[in-house]
């Protein structure tokens, strides 16, 4: 081989350094650097000598037209990591935090059984991920020096977003780091402390509850009272940590997307949630250096997925302050957990003539395997109708309940108005009447501290991917002795103790449960976002939606032609609204064109939308990485219709 050639790959001629050189020159040329940045990635060093035509753009250096790709050059191949600065690999983060990554074959030197620990609250998490956990705690960074946060930088994204205005009235409140008078309160006061300033108009003083400066929509609700299970405030600080919403959304990549040329607003949480990088890099951690198969395989790995997965069980327990571990079921999601408690509990409780009660609130989810059940029984489904704000009304309930009601299945917040059912009162008249209770919390979880010992449901379920964890990975919990009695209702390996032809003998719960390989990293990954959310606190959580809620109703009401769909005085997280002159789908075009994502249609709920006289609506949901900017972005785009439709009549 003649020197100053690369060796031939099969029938190819070589190739040698300078053409090389200049033909990826001309490549990475043709590349906008935003888009090599996106990458991750920068343009080669320039590997002619200096003083050569190919050391500068002249002559045949970059930004020549015409130049050939050379054949078997994959791009990517020849780029060079940008710095550390620039780039998101966890290596170049973090590397004291990867000790198994530094052995000089690249191989673990050391395999790593245990994740990091945790920081007990509000500090930083596993794997140097950066979590604002509502800190309000200063950046590290100076000027020159790399960010601790994954996505603070402008140059790493798709591509670099502008930061969302900051130092507004609405920043100045969710910052500054003095905790505000009325945060200290538990219990905030249900109406207004302070003269109200003309309508929409945000006043300096006081300077951090907005909604005590602006006239509050009639559906200002509560948030949820902490209960006695929750997590303490922090040391030195007043009953709540300020609520940096600025430094959360840093946690969530996702965020920094561009759409149709505007930064992303994510308004279809109650569709799902983002997520946050600490669920992200838990899902990679568990594939990189945990993944197995569980309980079945006596070997290091399959320990560590184990006990991973049961961790993450325990997770949920404490999330749900319930009293035993074992009474958490892993499935796929609230749809799986209700067809369960359907097909195991209902087919063994349920017979002809029996009564089975669900709310005209009810997610499809929570009526069809009731539907049926009480098909294949010949038993009959029972609705607690609703008012026309949206909420269930307990007189016509309490009518409904006698001694064939088996079970009452419903929602604690509506997924299609957002209204806030009195789940716990719905659950004592159920067991007064002897039947049996579930409430499905796919959409309360994410809004508000959730007790199943306080609520006394006999099940309780809800979605991993609506609390800001992975898709496919769900709970039914389920009281002990309910699930005692229940039989399995899908057999295969894992749920079983013994097996011959003859008969089969069950594992005790919650493997009873379990058949089959379950979905255990997303079981991991769930686990992840609750301890996030814990962080954070789920009572801050809520006080922040709700008075993002607030503001977001008080400024779409008034739009002329705006009918809110669902007013209940108990509301979370949802804005459904229809617009005069429009279809709900061209206003969730328009919305999308400029960027914000919401869910138009009937949100998997027909019975309640056609209850309030309509076949679908738009539905903004809100996340508490929302902020009012986004609010305004959406309001601007409905008055825009609306004035359209004013003017063209
Ligand atoms: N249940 C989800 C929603 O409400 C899919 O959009």
């Amino acid at each position: 081989m003649t020197s100053g050639l690369l060796p031939s790959s099969g029938a190819q001629p070589p190739i040698d350094v300078d053409s090389l050189a200049r033909m990826a020159s001309a490549m990475f040329s043709a590349l906008p650097g935003e888009q090599l940045r996106t990458a991750g990635l920068q343009a080669p060093i320039n590997m002619a000598p200096a003083g050569s035509p190919l050391s500068s753009a002249s002559g045949l250096g970059p930004g020549v037209p015409g130049t050939p790709i050379p054949q078997g050059l994959v791009p990517g191949q020849n780029l060079i990591p940008a710095s550390p600065t620039s780039h998101a690999s966890l290596a170049h983060r973090a590397p004291a935090l990867l000790p198994h990554a530094t052995a000089g074959n690249g191989l673990p030197d050391k395999l790593v059984t245990e994740l990091p620990a945790y920081e007990p609250r509000f500090g930083s998490g596993a794997l140097g991920v950066p979590e604002a956990a509502g800190t309000g705690a200063p950046l590290p960074a100076t000027a020159g020096t790399p960010s601790p946060f994954y996505f603070v930088s402008n140059s790493f994204g798709h591509p670099s977003a502008a930061a969302l205005p900051v130092n507004t009235p609405v920043a100045d409140y969710f910052t500054d780091t003095t905790p505000p008078t009325r945060l200290a309160s538990a219990a905030p006061p249900s109406a207004p402390t302070v003269a109200p300033a003309p309508a929409g108009v945000i006043s300096s003083e006081p300077k951090y509850y907005f909604v005590d400066s602006v006239v509050l929509p009639s559906g200002y609700v509560t948030p949820a009272k902490a209960a006695p299970h929750a997590s303490a405030p922090l040391p030195g600080s007043d009953a709540h940590p300020p609520f940096d919403v600025n430094a959360i959304r840093r946690d969530f990549p996702i965020l920094q997307e561009r759409v149709n040329g505007r930064q992303i607003v994510w308004f279809d949480n109650a569709a799902t949630t983002q997520k946050p990088q600490a669920v992200i890099d838990r899902l990679s951690y568990f594939y990189a250096h945990q993944n197995s198969n569980i309980h079945r395989a006596a070997h290091e790995l399959a320990a560590r997925a184990t006990d991973a997965y049961e961790g993450a069980r325990e997770k949920v327990r404490a999330f749900l302050h319930a009293p035993d571990v074992n009474e958490v079921i892993f499935v796929r999601g609230t749809t799986e957990a209700i067809n369960l408690v359907a097909k195991s509990w209902g087919g063994q409780h349920v017979g002809e003539g029996d009564e089975i009660i669900v709310s005209h609130l009810e997610h499809h989810a929570n009526i069809v395997p009731w539907q049926q059940l009480a098909a294949a029984k010949g038993a009959r489904l029972r609705v607690i109708p609703v008012d026309d704000s949206g909420q269930v009304l307990l007189d016509e309930y309490a009518k409904l309940l006698n001694d064939r009601t088996k079970i009452v299945a419903v929602t604690q917040v509506s997924n299609a108005l957002g209204t806030v059912v009195p789940v716990k009162t719905i659950v004592e008249m159920a067991h007064r009447a002897g039947a049996v209770a579930l409430v499905d919390g796919a959409q309360s979880v994410s809004h508000m501290r959730v007790d199943v010992q306080d609520i006394g449901a006999d099940f309780f379920v809800f979605s991993g991917h609506k609390l800001f964890g992975p898709t496919g990975i769900g709970v039914l919990w389920g009281k002990r002795e309910r699930l005692e009695d229940m039989p399995p209702w899908q057999g295969g390996g894992n749920m079983i103790a013994d097996v011959t032809f003859e008969k089969t003998l069950y594992q005790p719960i919650p493997n009873k449960f379990e058949a089959g390989t379950g979905n255990i990293a997303d079981a991991v990954g769930l686990g992840a976002a609750i301890d996030y959310v814990q962080r954070i606190g789920i009572e801050n959580i809520g006080r922040y939606e709700h008075d993002l809620l607030a503001y977001a109703t008080h400024h779409l009401k008034p739009i002329p032609g705006v009918r809110l769909v669902g007013t209940a005085a108990d509301k979370a997280s949802v804005l459904s609204f229809v617009l005069d002159g429009y279809s709900t789908e061209e206003v969730g075009k328009a919305l999308n064109e400029e960027g914000i994502a919401v869910r138009t249609g009937h949100h998997c709920a027909q019975p309640i939308l056609r209850r309030m006289g309509l076949e679908a609506t738009v539905r903004p949901s809100l996340a508490f990485y929302n902020t009012c900017e986004e609010v305004d972005r959406l309001i601007a785009v409905v008055k825009r219709l609306a004035l359209a439709r004013q003017r063209s009549t």
